[in-house]
């Protein structure tokens, strides 16, 4: 996140005010949550987290998401003030994780004669959520339908794992605006600036990392069509440079590297690890390799460790054996990047034991199944605390891994 912002940062209209317009007939109705500890759980969100909701005035109002169920009061007020006294005809519900999906029933609640827009699956999901909720009316579409609002015509376009079985985007062809649900979304409220793609790279490698296959088909299907602007569920609404992101969104789901650099990853007992990590990490440095990141893993965003392991082209993992394997900040990092298919990249290892120096096995192990992973002809292998040989062997790692920007 230390980066400058980057060409690109948007000039979106959803900022800061909670009412305000993307187009003369597409009013932005979401939320900004300042007061969630996690995202989902288990993300550090220091800028908080925006819930995006949109409504289409038109002949018929579509509303597009509600948000989480926290801010319902908030997103409510919001609606009933973009309505003008009006009522909505259709809730379009894209995406049922609860961020996006827990106001349903108060929503129904409010507007009791509101159609319901989703696929099949939207609906087993939306009756798993609120038990006994009455619809009065269920519109269910398939992947390409389209509905009519009057001017405007909603396509719907399936997008499954992007990031549920669900979610489904929706394009609008008037006035060329693609609803993409999660994607193009990023951590961040939208009353604070920030640079978009740090943030917007930390939520897709986390968040929808996995499935890098379904991004590029939705990147595939979106490509034919003609988009104006992006109103995603997360973060600003994007009306310039989309190319920028679109690209973006490529190079991340196509796992290929965004950037070169070597990335220093360790955990440390005593310190001794963490003496060798910085070694390394200073002789890359100075060998001239173009980034050069050194993390404690068990003092740093995990999330933006995995982020950054993506982000460019070379890892070093260095850790110690531990109850006969790896010290579990290691362990449970490896788990992150392969389990969102982590390829395309070099790895190299430091391996610590004082009676048992087998760390590097145990980590190289743990990329088996990994597609493309190059790794480094040297580990570096220190019992308990660096020496001549360790250090020799650092050298011989900075030069193998700077040789490769020369
Ligand atoms: Fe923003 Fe997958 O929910």
């Amino acid at each position: 996140m230390e980066e400058m912002k980057e060409k690109g940062e948007p000039a979106g209209p959803a900022r800061g005010k909670m009412t305000n317009k993307v187009t003369d007939s597409i009013i932005y109705i979401g939320v900004n949550d300042h007061d969630v500890d996690l995202f989902e759980g288990q993300y550090v969100v220091p800028n908080g987290m925006a819930y995006n909701s949109y409504v289409i005035m038109d002949e018929k109002i579509a509303v597009m998401d509600t948000v989480d169920v926290k801010k319902a009061d908030e997103w409510l007020a919001n609606l009933e003030e973009a309505l003008q006294g009006r009522k909505p005809d259709y809730l379009v519900v894209q995406h049922m994780e609860p961020d996006h999906a827990g106001s349903i029933q108060a929503f129904v609640e409010k507007y009791p004669e509101t159609a319901v827009v989703g696929n099949k699956k939207t609906f087993t999901y939306m009756f798993q959520f609120f038990p006994g909720m009455t619809l009065s009316e269920q519109v269910e579409v398939k992947s390409g339908e389209t509905l009519s609002l009057g001017a405007h015509t909603l396509t719907f376009v399936f997008a499954p794992m992007v990031h549920w079985p669900e979610v489904m985007m929706t394009y609008e062809s008037s006035e060329k605006i693609l609803f993409a649900a999660d994607g193009f979304g990023k951590f961040g409220a939208l009353d604070v600036e920030e640079d978009w793609a740090c943030e917007a790279r930390r939520y897709y490698i986390g968040i929808v990392g996995k499935y890098g296959k379904q991004v590029q088909a939705v990147l595939k299907a979106a490509a034919g069509l003609d988009i104006a602007v992006i109103c995603p569920l997360h973060g600003p609404v994007l009306t310039e440079n989309l190319g920028y992101y679109i690209n973006l969104y490529d190079i991340w789901s196509s796992y290929r590297p965004e950037g070169q650099g070597v990335c220093v990853f360790y955990t440390s007992v005593y310190g001794n690890t963490k003496k060798a990590a910085e070694l390394l990490a200073e002789k890359l440095k100075a060998a001239g390799v173009p980034k050069v990141v050194c993390e404690d893993l068990a003092r740093s965003d995990m999330a933006e460790n995995v982020e950054d392991a993506f982000r460019y082209d070379t890892t070093v993992l260095a850790t110690t054996t531990y109850n006969g394997g790896i010290f579990p900040f290691m362990q449970t990092f490896i788990e992150h990047l392969t389990e969102r298919d982590f390829q395309n990249r070099r790895v190299a290892f430091m391996e610590n034991g004082t009676w048992a120096a087998t760390a590097g096995k145990v980590m190289k192990g743990m990329f088996e199944k990994s597609k493309n992973i190059t790794f480094a002809e040297n580990t570096v292998t220190i019992k308990s605390a660096l020496n001549e040989t360790s250090m020799a062997a650092i050298d011989a790692l900075a030069e193998e891994l700077a040789a490769a920007y020369k």
